[in-house]
């Protein structure tokens, strides 16, 4: 699942087999730029891959289970492990522009488990929590595979929020003081769904602005396509690498 300004992640892709979402019944039509709505099929390292260029955000005003269709087609289709993949607001101050990391738990700030139209009977949410939602082997496997190429690959704490809004001063604060390290909007249901299907999920979320709570400024969506595009150099031979290495 390529996030905003990632679809090119999908240029790797051997032999593509292009599908827009536009011919595929039920399929959400991303309305954001950055998110072109392409599925693509084909090989990466050696590998079969299905990769999902675009993303449906519930801000848009897609239904829960709507955001879900192409992840839970990805599901059906019989994939092994799920990678995600968002631009993020950095709040933790280690972090800088166009870092990618690992994401290791997350703070789900959607309030969305309880609003499904088709709940799990059992629980009567179709989101369940877990905290072995990002599985911890391929996190360590992406790490060594990082510094086999040159560069380390953090992990952090990811919130997501309803958006559209990037977040004010204080909420960048308070969500530090949460405990988050980067903030966004989306990944966490598509983790949760995949969790509950059994499907392991590695995700990446790239840093493309820091907030500094004490200083005044904007954050712009160019400027999370830019260095979302700046973070592609590591992140697409990262994940060539990880489908090379572990699944030939
Ligand atoms: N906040 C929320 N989502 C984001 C941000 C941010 O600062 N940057 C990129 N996606």
């Amino acid at each position: 699942m390529l996030g905003s300004g990632l679809g090119q992640l999908a240029d790797a892709i051997e032999s593509p087999t292009l599908i827009p979402y536009a011919g595929i019944p039920e399929f959400p039509q991303p309305g954001v730029s950055g998110h072109s709505g392409d599925l693509v099929l084909g090989h990466l390292g050696g590998t079969q891959v299905a990769a999902l260029k675009g993303r449906c955000h519930l801000y848009e005003g897609w239904s829960l289970e709507e955001s879900l269709i192409p992840v839970r087609t990805l599901l059906e289709l019989g994939i092994e492990l799920l990678i995600l993949s968002n631009a993020s607001g950095g709040i933790n101050p280690r972090f800088h522009s166009g870092l990618v990391v690992a994401i290791d738990s997350h703070i789900d700030w959607l309030f969305q488990t309880r609003k499904s139209p088709n709940p799990d009977p059992s629980t009567g949410s179709i989101l369940m929590r877990s905290h072995r939602t990002y599985d911890s082997m391929w996190l360590a496997r992406a790490q060594e595979t990082a510094l086999e190429m040159g560069f380390c690959l953090p992990t952090g704490t990811y919130l997501a929020t309803l958006g559209p809004n990037y977040e004010t001063r204080a909420e960048y604060r308070a969500f530090g003081r949460m405990g988050a390290d980067m903030v966004g909007m989306s990944t966490v249901p598509e983790a949760l769904l995949a969790m509950q299907h059994g499907v392991r999920v590695l995700a990446f979320s790239v840093v493309t602005n820091v907030a500094n709570a004490d200083v005044p400024s904007q954050t712009h969506h160019a400027e999370v396509l830019e260095w979302s595009a700046n973070a592609r150099a590591r992140l697409q031979p990262l994940v060539t690498k990880i489908a090379s290495k572990y699944f030939r």
